[in-house]
C-alpha cells in the first residue's frame, strides 16, 4: 500500500508500506521530516502527529480515547489530527495521504 506524506511546505513523498505496519513506522523508515515518534509507537508522546487528508478522514476514522487524550499534547490539533503510530495500514488505506505539522510538540 502506498502512503503519501506532505510536509508543511507542500513537498510530497510517497512510500511503499507493508500491510499491518503503522503510518509512523513507515515515516521513520523513510526519514519523513516532521515525524519524531519519541515513544516508538506506544501512544505516549504525541510527536507522531499528522493530519489525515480530508478525503481519507472517514476511511481512517477518528482516534481511540487513549489517543485522543494524548493528542491534547500535540501542536496545532485539527479535526483530522491523528497519531500516526495508531493508524495501521490495510489494503483499504492504499493511497492514503497525510500532512505532517509544521512542528511536533
Ligand atoms: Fe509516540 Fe505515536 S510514536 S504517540
Amino acid at each position: 500500500a502506498k502512503i503519501t506524506f506532505i510536509d508543511s511546505s507542500g513537498a510530497k513523498r510517497t512510500v511503499e508500506a507493508e500491510p499491518g505496519s503503522t503510518v509512523m513506522e513507515n515515516a521513520i523508515r523513510n526519514d519523513i521530516p516532521g515525524i519524531e515518534a519519541e515513544c516508538g509507537g506506544a501512544c505516549s508522546c504525541a510527536t507522531c502527529h499528522v493530519y489525515v487528508d480530508q478525503a481519507w478522514a472517514d476511511t481512517v476514522g477518528g482516534p481511540q480515547p487513549m489517543e485522543e487524550d494524548m493528542l491534547d499534547f500535540a501542536y496545532d490539533v485539527r479535526p483530522t489530527s491523528r497519531l500516526s503510530c495508531q493508524i495501521k495500514m490495510t489494503p483499504a488505506l492504499d493511497g492514503l495521504v497525510v500532512t505532517t505539522p509544521e512542528r511536533q510538540g
